[in-house]
């Protein structure tokens, strides 16, 4: 069981081991999460800061959270009320954050490497919440956290990740933390969006969604994303979903115990039908759950708390 880093900025520089002792330090925050008094005081006295530059619901309230439930004080900076708006640049905003005493940056940002430019120039913990298309560790993990509780293990599992590989920090990010656990990785959509060159990922891609889902324990779903599309990958909506989609006829041919998993924000209708979105083979929602523990234990381990020590699975 290990811990040594200052920052959690990819998925990549983490070792398995890494990787395990923040889904079992995680597992002790969940329980924390369920008594009556939820509130541990192992972050009290320091300052977080939750620099978000682009939009976020679940990962930017579940740092906030989580750093509440670990006795810090919590900032949320609005980029649309600050100093950005003036022509302050990324550096100095956060240089000034620290001035401010702030232990804790953490940051999502449209540019891959914002989170490792910031870790160079701060003393303050760098924590990535997502990066352009690069990197979000934190999802990752959820994701491991959440298949790992549900399945009782990760390696041998088959994962198929569907949708919009090109342009997801999430899929990356997946993609290192499962194969270093030990996953077989399938990853399928248009072939625009999923090029062969991920195999060098070592994962396996294909373009033929029935092959893709038949032999999955999991499924995680991806959204389409149009906001780092600088170009039309594909003809349209309509048709990517009928290609696609998870549609009823599809989950049909889905392992009866096979996972639905989504990061969100989920369209609804396009790249999975509505009830299957709801339906019981759907962790989506214990997907965010679960990320309040993953981000508890992040914060707590990056401020250099003594890892939860459990058996390996
Ligand atoms: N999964 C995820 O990153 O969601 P948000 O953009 O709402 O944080």
């Amino acid at each position: 069981m290990s811990w040594t880093k200052k920052h959690l900025l990819d998925i990549e520089s983490l070792t398995a081991e890494e990787i395990i002792t923040v889904l079992d330090t995680a597992r002790g925050f969940k329980a924390v999460g369920e008594r009556a008094i939820k509130k541990v005081p192992a972050l009290r006295g320091k300052t977080v800061v939750n620099l978000f530059i682009e939009p976020s619901t679940r990962t930017r309230i579940s740092f906030e959270l989580a750093a509440q439930r670990l006795s810090a004080d919590i900032v949320n900076f609005s980029a649309d009320a600050s100093s950005f708006k003036k022509g302050e640049t990324l550096k100095d905003t956060a240089l000034n954050l620290q001035a401010l005493n702030a232990d804790f940056i953490i940051i999502r940002h449209s540019a891959s490497g914002a989170p490792h430019f910031l870790s160079r120039v701060l003393d303050a913990h760098v924590i990535n919440a997502g990066d352009g298309a690069h990197a979000h560790p934190t999802q990752a993990l959820l994701d491991c956290f959440t298949i790992r509780e549900k399945k009782g293990r990760i390696a041998g599992l088959n994962v198929t990740i569907l949708g919009d590989i090109l342009y997801s920090r999430v899929a990356r990010s997946d993609i290192w933390a499962l194969t270093k656990l030990g996953a077989n990785v399938t990853l399928c959509g248009p072939s625009t969006l999923v090029p062969k060159t991920f195999e060098k990922m070592g994962c396996h891609v294909t373009h033929d969604v029935d092959e893709a889902i038949r032999d999955a324990d999991v499924i995680n779903l991806l959204r389409i994303q149009h906001e780092r599309q600088r170009q039309t990958m594909f003809p349209s909506i309509g048709e990517y979903t009928q290609l696609f989609g998870l549609n009823k006829a599809r989950f049909a041919k889905t392992k009866p115990d096979a996972l639905i998993m989504h990061p969100g924000p989920i369209n609804r209708g396009v790249e999975i039908d509505s009830e299957i979105a709801d339906c019981g083979r759907s962790v989506i929602l214990e997907q965010v759950t679960n990320g309040l523990a993953v981000r508890m234990a992040v914060l707590f381990l990056v401020n250099g708390g003594k890892a939860i020590e459990e058996p390996a699975k």
